[in-house]
């Protein structure tokens, strides 16, 4: 364990894949809790980035970047004048993966690798964000959690390539003495989520009148965690956490798919049944819990949105409320999934 640790106060940082789910969250939130600090967003817009995402940030307060994080000439352009980088650029979605792992390795891994390399050039600060999956899967009748402590078994290309960025931002620390800490989150929920994912793909399917599509027998679990309480979380860490830790996020959220699909087609006006079993995902992990004694203890974070039915109807409701969002992008994310039988 590491005795380093410092108050670190941010007030340039860089935000990669800030136009992303997670990461437009952290920038929104950012920006409405701390005006001493300004932010760039480096962000390459694939189909996952969407400039629309970061939407009535004040232009004084955000400057955005559109790039690639595997280029290192661009990252010697941007990186001197900031004082830390939160990393949240990647390629995020298992399905994707399977299909096709490459740009998993290319952005996750030699992504990670060069702004480790910008960051020991420049000597500035530097949040790793990741994620639960690295640890594998717990079976459905096991009492465990993950902990800091366990040992990392990832199961899918995503997971096996977050797994490696993170051995690379700890060797990189111990190694070259950077400034860095880690934190690894459960299944994220909330606004801005690309329609790919487990719960915007069956409330977006509700809307357009398709029946939801739940993998296998839908009995695998989730530990589900608002995407604000990550962005406070990832502040926390940044701003308090000690130097060359890990940290896992999580706010016992565990829920199996079946019963949070369910509870969408109620709070949706639909019969609990309407849906259909598709084909599983390969290699489709059983479970993920997170204890989060860790950050809670240590740093005294706690979640706010501790009442998941009332964060997934405001989910819904965004959704409902936000159709111009979702719809460019409905069409050929179902295509996708209609040629993987799911
Ligand atoms: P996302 O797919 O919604 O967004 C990823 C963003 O990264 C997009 O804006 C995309 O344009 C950008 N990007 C991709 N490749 C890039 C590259 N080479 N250079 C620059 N930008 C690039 O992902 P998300 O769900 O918001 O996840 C964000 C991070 O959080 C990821 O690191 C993911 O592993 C982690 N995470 C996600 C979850 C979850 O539930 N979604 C849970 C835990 C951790
Ligand atoms: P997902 O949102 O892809 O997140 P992750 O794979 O990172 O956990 O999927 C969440 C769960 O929902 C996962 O167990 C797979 C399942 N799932 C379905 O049952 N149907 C779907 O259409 C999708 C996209 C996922």
């Amino acid at each position: 364990m590491s005795e380093v640790s410092e108050v670190f106060t941010p007030r340039n940082i860089i935000v990669t894949g800030g136009a992303g789910f997670i990461g437009s969250n952290f920038v929104h939130w950012v920006v409405d809790h701390h005006p001493e600090t300004h932010v760039t967003v480096l962000d390459a817009l694939t189909y996952a980035g969407n400039l629309d995402n970061l939407a009535g940030i004040p232009s004084d307060r955000m400057d955005f970047v559109k790039g690639d994080i595997c280029d290192a000439e661009l990252l010697d352009e941007i990186v001197p004048g900031h004082d830390a980088i939160v990393h949240y650029a990647a390629e995020s979605h298992n399905d994707n993966s399977i299909a096709d792992p490459e740009p998993f390795v290319r952005t996750n891994v030699v992504g990670t690798f060069r702004l480790l390399e910008a960051v020991r050039k420049y000597g500035i600060r530097y949040h790793h964000i990741s994620t639960d999956e690295v640890y594998g899967d717990l079976a459905l009748d096991d009492p465990a959690k993950f902990t800091e402590e366990t040992p990392y078994h990832p199961s899918s290309p995503y997971s096996s390539t977050k797994a490696s960025s993170d051995l690379l931002v700890r060797a990189w620390t111990r190694t070259y003495g950077l400034r860095t800490t880690i934190s690894n989150c459960s299944n994220n929920y909330g606004p801005y989520q690309h329609v790919e994912k487990f719960i915007p793909r069956q409330i977006t399917n509700i809307l357009t009148g398709v029946r939801p599509k739940l993998y296998g027998a839908g009995l695998n679990v989730r530990d589900w965690i608002h995407t604000e309480d990550h962005s406070s979380a990832v502040w926390t860490i940044l701003t308090k956490g000690r130097i060359g830790e890990t940290y896992l996020i999580g706010a016992n959220g565990e829920r199996n798919n079946i019963d949070v699909l369910r509870m969408i087609l109620r709070l949706m006006g639909q019969p609990e049944d309407a849906f259909d079993h598709v084909k599983d995902r390969p290699g489709h992990d059983r479970r993920y819990a997170i204890d989060a004694t860790k950050l809670r203890t240590e740093l005294g974070w706690e979640p706010v949105h501790t009442d998941f039915e009332s964060g997934l109807k405001a989910t819904i409701d965004w959704y409902a409320n936000n159709p111009q969002w979702w719809e460019k992008t409905k069409a050929a994310t179902e295509e996708r999934y209609k040629r993987q039988g799911q």
